[in-house]
């Protein structure tokens, strides 16, 4: 992306009530910024913002703060969100390795919608469901930790189930080919794009 766009899109976000600019001053209080006692569900690595203006238009009386590293992107949820305001959604634009900076026991479930499957086996400890992660998120959860994944990656996915269980996780829910059940199922920007190229969409649902 050119450096003209990036600046512009660093300045669309920057006016944005939706974005939360100093998270940290927030941290244990988030209820205080939508001042109510309702949950607070997030998602990693949030993408254009799709899945979640969606669940939060579907599910008023649950909050949802949308999480992502790049402005770049960033700024097509900000850009929706202001086209159809919400009270329930809010985004940080902040890399989720610093998440236990921002919240304190106060989450009641995570979301990870096709995160980026890091391969190489050295790289392990940045993907969003490696024990590093994991044990990060035990601090934000206020009791029960709960967490709810999709991806089309086979390898991520087997990884994934995995480190839940090591993790003392149990299984409430898994599914092979999400889109083949008739469940109720918000989709993601990425989950369409893979669905349409024929892709089975594996989800798994976890909680401890
Ligand atoms: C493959 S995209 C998926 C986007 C969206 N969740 C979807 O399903 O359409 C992964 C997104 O996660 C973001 N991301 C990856 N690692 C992250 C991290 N550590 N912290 C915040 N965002 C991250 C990326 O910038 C990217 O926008």
């Amino acid at each position: 992306m050119r450096l003209k766009h990036v600046k512009k899109a660093e300045e669309k976000i920057n006016h944005s009530t939706y974005l939360i600019k100093e998270p940290q001053q927030y941290k244990g209080n988030f209820k205080s910024l939508f001042q109510n006692n309702n949950e607070i569900h997030i998602e990693i690595g949030t993408g254009k913002g799709l899945f979640l203006l969606q669940m939060a238009k579907t599910y008023p009386n649950i909050n949802f703060i949308g999480i992502e590293k790049y402005d770049s992107v960033i700024v097509r949820a900000i850009e929706k969100i202001e086209e159809n305001p919400l009270d329930n959604l809010r985004f940080i634009r902040m890399d989720a390795t610093n998440i236990e900076e921002v919240f304190d026991h106060e989450i009641n479930t995570i979301y990870l919608n096709f995160s980026d499957p890091w391969p190489k086996d050295r790289h392990e400890k940045r993907r969003l469901t490696s024990s590093v992660f994991l044990k990060k998120y035990d601090t934000i959860f206020k009791d029960k930790k709960h967490i709810i994944m999709k991806t089309d990656n086979r390898h991520l996915f087997e990884y994934s189930t995995i480190s839940f269980v090591k993790n003392d996780y149990k299984i409430d829910d898994i599914s092979l080919d999400l889109h083949k059940e008739q469940t109720e199922n918000i989709q993601t920007e990425y989950e369409i794009k893979f669905s349409n190229l024929g892709y089975p969409i594996y989800k798994i649902e976890v909680s401890k």
